[in-house]
């Protein structure tokens, strides 16, 4: 059955962690839920890992829309949390506009965006027109640049507060959950204890309410750098490339397509037409 928000908060009460992963398209959400995996993210890092930008901060609302699409109709019965892409909730009324498209047009049950107290505003007014919303602190790929690259935060005292007041102030604001990235373990720990939304961890430790990693780095997809944070629990790319250099070979070598992959003319027809 499909998970809803409440059923989230009450997974936090009863300390079953919550699973998310991310999906780009619709093999890859049929996966995750046949897997049995609580909630998808369509990740603005489609950017990257589908896409093969630098950085997440090129991805479009249409990007957006075209993926959640695919996403939905891979996993009709997952919860999907689809990411507002950088300078869609720069104000009130675009975060508005652009939230609303991608429940109405991509089928998303929640929206997701970076930032931390100074976004509260803008998630308020999301949440009180009955948007479900994400929050997102810690390490802001959006604002990546700001924070001098890909960086863990909330390292020295300051930051961790920060962190602490940015984590209330989404609860406040009416978050159903906040995604806790890259921040030590000891500052997403304290934080998941004192807010009441579910928190989701990548690189913030075990402790958060629920973990979410990146579909590509979690099956290996590409071997190219590979954060601290992620396990690999797969190597898809060597099976991908030994699949189709097995395709290359035997088809060099006229071993494919063979018998059982032909079409037949019945004996009768062959002879009325060629004799
Ligand atoms: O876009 C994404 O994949 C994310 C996760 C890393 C949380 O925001
Ligand atoms: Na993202």
């Amino acid at each position: 059955m499909k998970k809803m928000v409440p059923d989230f908060f009450k997974m936090k009460a009863e300390h079953e962690k919550i699973t998310m992963l991310t999906a780009y398209d619709y093999p890859g959400a049929h996966w995750v839920e046949e897997a049995g995996l609580d909630m998808i993210l369509v990740g603005d890092s489609l950017g990257m890992v589908v896409l093969g930008y630098d950085s997440t901060v090129p991805v479009t609302m249409d990007d957006m829309i075209h993926h959640a699409k695919a996403v939905r109709r891979g996993a009709p019965q997952t919860f999907v949390v689809v990411d507002m892409p950088f300078m869609s909730y720069a104000t009130i009324d675009s975060a508005l506009l652009n939230a609303g498209r991608l429940i109405q047009e991509g089928g998303a049950d929640a929206v997701k965006l970076e930032g931390g107290e100074s976004f509260a505003p803008i998630i308020k007014t999301l949440t009180q027109v009955g948007i479900p919303v994400v929050g997102h602190i810690g390490l802001t790929p959006q604002t990546a640049t700001q924070l001098g690259g890909f960086k863990v935060q909330g390292r020295d005292l300051e930051s961790a507060k920060q962190l602490m007041r940015d984590a209330r102030a989404l609860e406040e604001a009416g978050v159903m959950s906040i995604v806790l990235e890259a921040i030590p373990a000891e500052v997403a720990k304290r934080i998941t204890r004192e807010i009441t939304v579910p928190s989701i961890g990548i690189g913030a430790g075990k402790d958060c309410d629920g973990q979410v990693l990146v579909i590509h780095d979690l099956l290996g997809m590409f071997d190219r750098f590979k954060p601290k944070f992620v396990k690999s629990y797969g190597d898809v790319k060597a099976l991908a490339v030994q699949g189709i250099r097995e395709y290359i070979t035997e088809v060099k070598q006229q071993n494919f397509p063979a018998k059982e992959h032909e079409f037949k003319l019945s004996d009768e027809i062959v002879e009325k037409l060629y004799g």
